[in-house]
C-alpha cells in the first residue's frame, strides 16, 4: 500500500478496522471539493452512500456515520485546545458506535514539529456522554503518514489518524489509555530527552548506536530492499540505522506518541523513505501476512501484556523463511525483592525469563531458536553510562534538572541493584518462520 493515492490509503484502513462489517453512511468532510470527490470515487467499492461536504459546519448535523472522513478540515483548529474539544465532541456524536474516523491532517506548516503528538493525545483521551449517557470515545487504531506525500512530496508530517468509535467503561484512572500512560510516565517529552542523553543520539535503549548495530548484525545478511518490522521503535534510530547501513525498508511502529513525534520530526528532515512509521500498538495494527523479511524489536516486549499473542502476530507478518529477533527486560531466576516488584508494578512491566520466551516461541511455530542472557553485557553497559553522567554532570544539568540526574543516576543503581540479585535480566531472542513443506 506504499504508494495509494491518500483517498486509496484512507480506504485500506476502513477495510482493515471494518473486518468485513458492512458500511452504508459514508461522510467525507474535505474543504477542497476536489479531493473530497476523489474519496467519493474511491470508496465506490465500498457499495454504501457517501456524501461529501466541504466544510467542518455540516459536522453537528451529522448522525449515525459508519465512516467518517475528515480531509485536511482542521488546519484552523489543530493548535486551539478549545475548538478541538468542540471538534472531537462533534465527531464523535456523528459517528455510529463502531464507526470508523479517519483524520487526514497535514501538519508540515504547523510551527510545532511535534503536533502530532498533541493531537493523537487529545483524540485518543477525549470521551464525551452520548444521549444515551455512554460514556463514548475515539479507540486509536493508528497515525500514518500520508505514504503519497512522503513518496511524491517529501513531507513526512501529512498524517492519516485511524479510530473506530467505541463506549468506554467509566474510569478515574489518571491516565486513560495504555498510551497515555507511556507518554505521561516513562516517555515523557523531557524523559526521552534525557534517556537519549543517557544512551546516545537517536536511541532509547542500552548502548545507543553501536550496540545495536551489533546486536543488528545477529541477523546475517541483510539485503538493500528487505523489508523489517521494528516494534517500538522509539525516536527511530534503529530504523535509520538499518535504512542506512543495509538499505533495508523500515516500518517502525510505537505507542508513544511522544516518542514518535520526535522520530518523525527527523524524518521529516532527513527525507528518508525507505523508513515510516506508524503511532499504533503492536498488538493492535493488522499488519499484512508474509510481508516482512525481518521483525527486529530492541527492549520493547516488556512493556506488552500478552507474549503468546504478539508471538502469533509477528509468526504470521513474517514472511516464510523471516527471521525475528528481539532484546528485552526479562526476569531472572533469584527471589524477587520487594522493591524489584514495585518497580516492575510502576512501570507496568510484563517481564518474562529465557525459558518462558523458548516455550512460547516454541509453540508458536518458529524454528532455530535461540536465547541467550545478555545481562553480564548490561551490566557493563549500565556502568558505562552511570560514569559518563557522573563525568559530564555539568553538560547534563546544562539541559536538565537536577532531579532528573537524580532519577538517572539511581535508577541505573537500582538496575545494578537486581541484576546482582538475579532478578533483572537483559535477553536475547532470535527464530525463523519456517518454510512450507
Ligand atoms: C525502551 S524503548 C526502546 C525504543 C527503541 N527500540 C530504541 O532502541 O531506541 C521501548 C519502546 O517500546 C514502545 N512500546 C511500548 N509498548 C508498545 C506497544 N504495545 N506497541 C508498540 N510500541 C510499544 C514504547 O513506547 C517505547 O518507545
Amino acid at each position: 500500500m506504499s504508494s495509494l493515492s491518500i483517498p486509496r490509503q484512507a480506504l485500506y484502513y476502513v477495510k482493515k478496522v471494518a473486518e468485513g462489517r458492512s458500511i452504508a453512511n459514508v461522510q467525507v468532510i474535505s474543504p477542497c471539493e476536489k479531493q473530497g470527490q476523489n474519496y467519493a470515487v474511491a470508496f465506490e467499492p465500498l457499495g454504501a452512500n457517501v456524501k461529501v461536504h466541504n466544510s467542518l459546519e455540516q459536522l453537528p448535523t451529522i448522525r449515525n456515520a459508519d465512516v467518517l472522513v475528515f480531509n485536511n478540515a482542521l488546519s484552523q483548529i489543530v493548535t486551539n485546545a478549545d475548538l478541538l474539544t468542540d471538534f472531537l465532541k462533534n465527531a464523535t456524536n456523528a459517528a455510529s458506535v463502531g464507526g470508523i474516523v479517519v483524520i487526514r491532517e497535514d501538519l508540515k506548516n504547523v510551527a510545532d514539529k511535534r503536533q502530532v503528538a498533541r493531537l493523537t493525545d487529545y483524540f485518543d483521551v477525549f470521551r464525551t456522554n452520548d444521549a444515551d449517557g455512554n460514556n463514548t470515545g475515539l479507540d486509536l487504531y493508528t497515525v500514518d503518514e500520508v505514504h503519497n506525500s512522503t513518496y511524491v512530496e517529501q513531507n513526512f508530517l501529512d498524517f492519516i489518524f485511524v479510530f473506530r468509535k467505541k463506549i468506554f467503561a467509566p474510569s478515574t484512572d489518571a491516565t486513560v489509555t495504555f498510551r497515555d500512560f507511556l507518554d505521561k510516565t516513562q516517555y515523557t517529552s523531557t524523559g526521552i530527552d534525557a534517556y537519549e542523553w543517557m544512551f546516545g543520539v537517536n536511541f532509547i535503549s542500552p548502548g545507543g548506536y553501536a550496540e545495536n548495530l551489533k546486536i543488528i548484525k545477529r541477523f546475517g545478511d541483510l539485503k538493500p530492499g528487505q523489508t523489517m518490522l521494528d516494534i517500538g521503535v522509539g525516536i527511530g534510530g534503529g530504523a535509520r540505522q538499518v535504512a542506512d547501513e543495509f538499505g533495508v525498508h523500515v516500518h517502525g511502529i510505537d505507542l508513544s506518541s511522544n516518542m514518535l513525534a520526535i522520530a518523525l520530526e527527523r524524518l521529516h528532515e532527513e527525507k528518508d523513505s525507505r523508513v515510516k512509521y506508524s503511532i499504533t500498538d503492536a498488538l493492535v495494527y493488522q499488519f499484512e501476512d508474509d510481508s516482512f523479511d525481518y521483525v527486529f524489536s530492541r527492549d520493547c516486549i516488556q512493556h506488552i501484556p500478552d507474549t503468546d499473542k504478539l508471538f502469533s502476530r509477528i509468526y504470521k507478518a513474517l514472511k516464510p523463511g523471516g527471521k525475528v529477533l528481539i532484546t528485552m527486560y526479562g526476569k531472572g531466576y533469584g527471589e524477587q525483592s520487594e522493591q524489584f516488584k514495585e518497580y516492575v508494578a510502576q512501570r507496568a512491566y510484563f517481564l518474562k525469563n529465557l525459558k518462558e520466551i523458548h516455550q512460547i516461541a516454541e509453540k508458536v511455530g518458529f524454528t532455530n531458536i535461540v536465547t541467550e542472557n545478555m545481562t553480564p553485557r548490561f551490566k557493563e553497559i549500565l556502568i558505562e553510562e552511570r560514569t559518563h553522567l557522573e563525568q559530564n554532570e555539568a553538560e547534563f544539568l546544562s539541559k536538565f534538572q537536577q532531579r532528573e540526574r537524580d532519577s538517572l543516576i539511581s535508577g541505573w543503581t537500582n538496575k545494578l541493584g537486581y541484576i546482582e540479585k538475579d532478578n533483572h535480566n537483559w535477553n536475547f531472542f532470535m527464530a525463523q518462520k519456517p518454510f512450507p513443506k
